[in-house]
C-alpha cells in the first residue's frame, strides 16, 4: 500500500497537494483500496494463532492421560474448579469450550474469503500446485481440505464438550473412545487439526516475517511440531483405547482417586 504525501514538493521548489496530484493523473475517481481486507487478514492470523497455542495447551491436557489415570483426573478437577471451590463445576469447562468455539467460528469465517467457491477455482488451483511442484501451495491445498474438514469435526467435538463437560475423565473419556467408538473420528480430527495448525504456523512466519528464517528451516520446524503433536496425540488415544477397553464392562463407571473419595464420602457426611 503506498502512502502518497500531503504535499509534495515539484520542481523549482513549489509544492502541490497531493489531491491535485491525484486529480491530475485521473485517479480522483478511482476507489480508494478499503483497509478491510487487510484488517480481516490480520484478525484471521491472530485468531489462527490463538487456536494453535490452544491446541498445543489442549494435546499436553488431553496426553496426561500418558501418566495414568489420576494424571488425567488432576488435569480434569482443575478445570472443574475442584482444588479451588472444594467441589467441581463442569460448567466452567462449558464456558472455556465456548469461548474456544467462538473464536473457531471467528477464524472458520474469515478462512472462508480464501476458499475456492466453485469447481473451477478448485480445478485451477490443483492445476497450479501440481504443474509448478510447489510446496508452498501444495501446503495451501491441504490447508484447505483440513481446514474443510475441521468445519465438521472439530464443531461436532466442541458441540459434544459443551453438552457435556461433565463426561470428562479417566475412564468417561476412555468409554467414550473405546465402547462409543468414537476412535476413528479422533484420529481423523487428530490428523486434520495437526497438519492444518502446523501448516497454519508456517504460513503465519512466512506472512508476517517473524521469526525471520529461511523457508527451509521454517518448513523443518514445522514437520518436527506436526510429527511431535501426532506421535502424541497417537499415543494418548492408544492409551485411552487401551483403559476403554480393560473398562469396557463397566461403563458408566467413573474414575476417583482413593483419597478424594474418602474426601467426598466424608464432606456428604457432614452435609
Ligand atoms: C475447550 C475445548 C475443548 C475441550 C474441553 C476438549 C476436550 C477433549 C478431551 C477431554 C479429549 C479426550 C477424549 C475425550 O474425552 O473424548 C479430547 C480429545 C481430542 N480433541 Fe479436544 N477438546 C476441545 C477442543 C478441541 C478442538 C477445537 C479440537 C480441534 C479439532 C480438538 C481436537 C481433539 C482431538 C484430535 C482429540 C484426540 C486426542 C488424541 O489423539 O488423544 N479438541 N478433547
Amino acid at each position: 500500500m503506498c502512502i502518497i504525501p500531503r504535499y509534495v514538493a515539484i520542481n523549482d521548489g513549489a509544492r502541490m497537494s497531493s489531491e491535485t496530484i491525484m486529480i491530475h493523473a485521473g485517479l480522483a475517481e478511482r476507489p480508494r483500496r478499503s483497509r478491510w481486507p487487510a484488517r480481516l487478514d490480520l484478525l484471521q492470523s491472530i485468531s489462527g494463532l490463538l487456536l494453535v497455542l490452544f491446541m498445543f495447551g489442549h494435546m499436553f491436557f488431553v496426553s496426561s492421560i500418558l501418566f495414568g489415570e489420576t494424571a488425567m483426573w488432576t488435569i480434569t478437577k482443575l478445570f472443574e474448579g475442584y482444588f479451588f471451590f472444594g467441589k467441581s463445576y463442569p460448567w466452567l469447562v462449558s464456558c472455556i469450550v465456548g469461548a474456544v468455539a467462538l473464536l473457531f467460528v471467528m477464524h472458520a469465517m474469515l478462512a472462508m474469503r480464501k476458499f475456492p467457491i466453485n469447481f473451477r477455482q478448485w480445478r485451477t488451483i490443483r492445476a497450479h500446485a501440481k504443474v509448478m511442484r510447489h510446496e508452498d501451495s501444495t501446503l495451501w491445498v491441504w490447508q484447505a481440505y483440513t481446514g474443510f474438514l475441521l468445519f465438521f469435526l472439530a464443531s461436532a467435538h466442541l458441540y459434544q464438550m459443551f453438552f457435556w463437560p461433565h463426561e470428562i475423565g479417566p475412564y468417561a473419556s476412555a468409554d467414550r473412545v473405546w465402547s462409543d467408538g468414537l476412535w476413528p473420528f479422533y484420529i481423523a480430527a487428530l490428523l486434520a487439526v495437526e497438519l492444518h495448525g502446523g501448516i497454519g504456523l508456517y504460513r503465519l512466519a512466512i506472512k508476517w516475517g517473524w521469526p525471520n528464517a529461511p523457508r527451509a528451516a521454517l518448513r523443518k520446524v514445522k514437520w518436527a511440531l506436526t510429527g511431535f503433536f501426532l506421535v502424541l496425540g497417537l499415543l494418548s488415544l492408544g492409551a485411552y483405547m487401551k483403559i476403554g477397553h480393560a473398562h469396557r464392562d463397566h461403563v458408566g463407571e467413573r474414575y476417583t482417586p482413593a483419597w478424594a473419595a474418602e474426601q467426598d464420602a466424608q464432606r456428604e457426611g457432614r452435609q
